[in-house]
């Protein structure tokens, strides 16, 4: 998509050159320009979007100009400035974050980022139509890394990681789900440079319509903070989840009829994802200073307790028809690659049954996996192994259609550009799953093994392989004839450095909508779970 033409009489862009790799604009002031915008939506997407960039040093009076197109004079909202140092490499980061809100639903904004002595960066977005007003459109994938290598190549790259972008801003979604594991920065050697290169790849996307993040395993940075995800947290302004320690690690958000939850599952998980032999090698003091990869259980049930009330309000809201929760690490795999994780069934998915979630999006296994709708376990599973919901989908159509009242569907979309896809070989039977069951004791210095057990699989609705790169779109449609509502759910894949992502899997969830006039709202017209 093109930008938006902007005249702003008060900034002249003047003229830009290139200085060892950074845009600089050669005034007095010898300010860097904005770079790596890039957009968030607030708690509200109908009425509040937040922009961010950031710079390579310190910047005066960061501003943000927003308003119709071509007409921006009149707005100005002043910049929060948000640092931090890397502790592999010493580098400070400098980034800007304007909170713009509120703003009209179903609307399409104009903006331009700014500081003193450097050129505008322009973009444009649309706000979220309110309630069932209208449709929407997203998309999705995790696991994406950078399209080349950086600093001494340590870190992975691909180029489906550049690809899948112009694969995504083609279908021109209202915004876009990111599950965690961005540019895998805590496997490189120049993680503020990794990221760099990660914005730059996806802000022809991200600066027109909001990418909203899941931290994963690859976002901990040992070092950075006190769970490593300093770096994350400042370069993303997200909605608030009541904790700012805890700022954008787990928040929520609301477009058209749907509730969306991201979360952060190395919280619960029992593998030691975080741990990375460069940052431990590497960052200075890391023993003495009491750097500890592994983090499971940091938030103290925070973030469960957090999860309950907001799934509970959204069930009592009669504007929502759809929850759908994204996140890193699956509940479940069938890709013997790293497996699901028990710690993300015994944390999350009762409730998820409880409060009937439609939808869970994941990443971490590098391939695509479709669940047929699921609730309860299965009787006497002590891997807690979910129960196929008793009406999984009625087969007669084409495609298939799912009523997620009976159960939750889960999707893994972990090909978003790392180049270590699930092969097909690493593909076990098609119906045995795997599952992180235990850990084995280790410490902030040697990672923890995971104890790997597997699971018959009858959960497993599709899975795709042979084209392990690829993203999901989902069009919801508000309002059906006869008071239905329905997301039209589409896998798009593509092989290894190919551009070409095509349609290779496709479903559509389908059901009534909420009626405001019944007691109990959504719950009333869930069915109940089995749980061992
Ligand atoms: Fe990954
Ligand atoms: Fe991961």
């Amino acid at each position: 998509m093109e930008p938006a033409r902007i005249q702003h009489a008060a900034i002249n862009p003047g003229a830009c050159f290139m200085l060892s790799g950074l845009v600089r604009h050669p005034d007095a002031s010898g300010a860097p320009a904005p770079e790596q915008v890039h957009l968030q939506f607030g708690a509200d997407a109908s009425s509040q979007v937040t922009v961010s960039w950031a710079a390579p040093a310190a910047v005066a009076r960061p501003r943000l100009l927003i308003g119709e197109p071509g007409a921006l004079a009149g707005s100005r909202i002043e910049a929060q400035e948000r640092v931090y140092a890397d502790a592999l490499t010493g580098e400070t980061v400098f980034t800007y974050h304007a909170f713009a809100g509120p703003l009209e639903p179903g609307s399409r904004y104009a903006y331009e980022v700014v500081h003193d002595g450097s050129p505008p960066v322009s973009g444009t977005f649309r706000t979220a139509p309110r309630g069932r007003s209208g449709p929407v459109t997203f998309t999705s994938f995790g696991d994406q890394s950078v399209p080349e290598p950086v600093g001494a190549g340590t870190g992975p790259h691909s180029p489906n990681a550049r690809y899948v972008v112009d694969a995504v801003e083609r279908l021109d979604p209202l915004f876009h789900l990111l599950n965690g594991d961005l540019c895998y920065a805590n496997a490189s050697d120049a993680p503020v440079a990794t990221w760099a290169s990660y914005f730059g790849n996806i802000t022809r996307s991200a600066r027109y319509r909001p990418w909203m993040p899941a931290p994963g395993n690859h976002e901990n940075e040992p070092g950075n903070g006190p769970r490593g995800y300093l770096s994350y947290q400042t370069r993303f302004g997200l909605p608030g989840n009541g904790t700012p320690a805890f700022r954008g690690q787990w928040y929520a958000f609301t477009a058209g009829p749907v509730r969306i939850v991201a979360l952060h599952n190395d919280d619960v998980c029992l593998q030691d994802g975080g741990f990375s032999g460069l940052r431990r090698d590497g960052v200075p003091g890391y023993l003495a200073r009491g750097v500890e990869p592994y983090i499971r259980g940091y938030s103290g049930g925070q973030q469960r307790r957090w999860l309950e009330r907001e799934l509970a309000a959204a069930r009592r809201d009669e504007d929502i028809d759809w929850v759908v929760v994204f996140m890193h690490q699956p509940a479940m795999s069938s890709a013997h690659f790293n497996g699901a994780d028990l710690g993300v069934r015994q944390n999350w998915l009762p409730l998820f049954d409880t409060y009937g979630v439609d939808l869970v999006l994941a990443g971490h296994e590098h391939h695509y996996e479709r669940s047929h709708p699921v609730r309860g376990v299965v009787p006497g599973s002590a891997l807690l192994t979910p129960a196929v919901a008793a009406r999984p989908s009625f087969r007669h159509r084409e495609p298939a259609e799912i009523d997620t009242r009976h159960g939750t569907v889960h999707l893994t979309i972990g090909g978003g550009g790392h180049p270590y896809t699930v092969p097909p070989r690493r593909v076990h039977g098609r119906r045995e799953g795997i599952v992180i069951a235990g850990i084995e004791p280790g410490s902030p210095l040697v990672q923890r093994r995971s104890v790997v057990e597997t699971e018959p699989a009858a959960w497993s609705a599709h899975r795709d392989a042979k084209a392990p790169f690829g993203f999901a779109s989902f069009e919801v449609v508000p309002a059906e004839p006869g008071g239905t509502t329905s997301i039209a759910v589409t896998y798009w894949g593509a092989v290894a450095g190919s551009r070409d992502y095509r349609p290779r899997d496709r479903v559509v969830l389908r059901k009534p909508r909420v009626d405001p006039s019944r007691t109990g709202g959504e719950l009333a017209g869930l069915r109940p779970a089995r749980r061992a």
